[in-house]
């Protein structure tokens, strides 16, 4: 791996000037994740997309969850191919790039993804240049499975800002505290900006309680700072919208977690992006990624 980062280096630097500006763009790349499964991740990813799509944004999803993808089910599509065929070089990445009714851009993750860490030396300067090409977008945001896979750390440790996702119920709340510690002890060399949203609240003043229980023991135990995003109502038109495999944020615009989504991106975008890196960086952490 240390080999083959060397390698990437210099093929980063190597490459030609258009991908290099591409890639210089600084495109912001936040990872949504969750300690326990099923609290909302891929609806959260999705509307978040649409709604900085609606912002006039440049916006690419990508199904990072690669055991159980979801985010196709959700937006109705059925995806050709995936980042596999552009890792084996079939594809460009240009042609597995969804274009979506929604105003977003849809890339469908790959079950082989693992085999990216054993890809020759031309291979992956092709890799590498086809993903500096996502360089145009202004943001991208990546679906990940819940827990601790290593793929899902992988996403982790190379986004610019992580958001854990939880619910008040208990062991959610348990679990966004056991990812969180893995994240922070697990990936070497690196402050995250990790940030907590909680789905399914019944008041703004239970989104911040539960947030302030996490934020305390994380103080405490782990001495780690994480910051508060926002909160998304529970209300049944989530599960109407899956149903229907409509956004919510399109078919119910007015609706409390429609507002909430886009509350969410508002705060988001006013935030400091100060060490959003780009996708040149993302895909140097991605690949030079290892446990603590
Ligand atoms: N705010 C909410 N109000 C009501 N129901 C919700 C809310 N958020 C999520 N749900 C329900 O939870 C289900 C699971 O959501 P989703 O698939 O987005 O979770 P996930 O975290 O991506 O799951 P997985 O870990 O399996 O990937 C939804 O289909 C919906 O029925
Ligand atoms: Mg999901």
């Amino acid at each position: 791996m240390e080999e083959q980062l060397n390698e990437l280096k210099q093929i980063m630097q190597s490459s030609s000037p258009k991908t290099r500006t591409q890639g210089d763009h600084k495109t912001r790349i936040i990872a949504i994740t969750s300690g326990k499964g099923g609290v909302g991740k891929t609806n959260i990813a999705v509307n978040m997309a649409i709604a900085y799509a609606q912002l006039g944004k440049k916006v690419i999803l990508i199904d990072g969850d690669l055991g159980m993808a979801n985010v196709n089910v959700l937006l109705n599509v059925v995806p050709k191919y995936n980042l596999l065929q552009v890792i084996n070089k079939q594809k460009t990445m240009q042609e597995i790039i969804l274009d979506t009714e929604f105003g977003i851009k849809f890339i469908a993750g790959a079950n082989g993804f693992s085999k990216i860490a054993n890809l020759s030396v031309a291979e992956l300067e092709y890799f590498a240049n086809q993903f500096s090409s996502l360089g145009n977008a202004d943001i991208i945001i990546i679906d990940t499975g819940a827990g601790i896979a290593n793929n899902v750390l992988q996403f982790v440790a190379a986004a610019d800002e992580v958001y854990v996702v939880t619910t008040p119920e208990p062991t959610a709340i348990t679990d966004a505290y056991g990812i969180i510690k893995i994240i922070t002890t697990e990936i070497v060399d690196r402050e995250i900006n990790i940030q907590l949203l909680v789905n399914r609240v019944h008041s703004a003043d239970e989104g911040k309680r539960i947030s302030d229980r996490i934020i305390n023991i994380v103080g405490q135990f782990l001495n780690y700072k994480v910051n508060y995003i926002g909160f998304i109502y529970e209300d049944p038109v989530i599960q109407a919208s899956v149903i229907r495999q409509k956004p919510f944020i399109v078919i119910n615009p007015t609706s409390k977690p429609a507002v909430c989504v886009k509350h969410i991106v508002g705060r988001i975008e006013k935030t400091d992006v100060a060490n959003n890196e780009g996708v040149s960086s993302f895909l140097k952490k991605f690949l030079g990624f290892k446990k603590a």
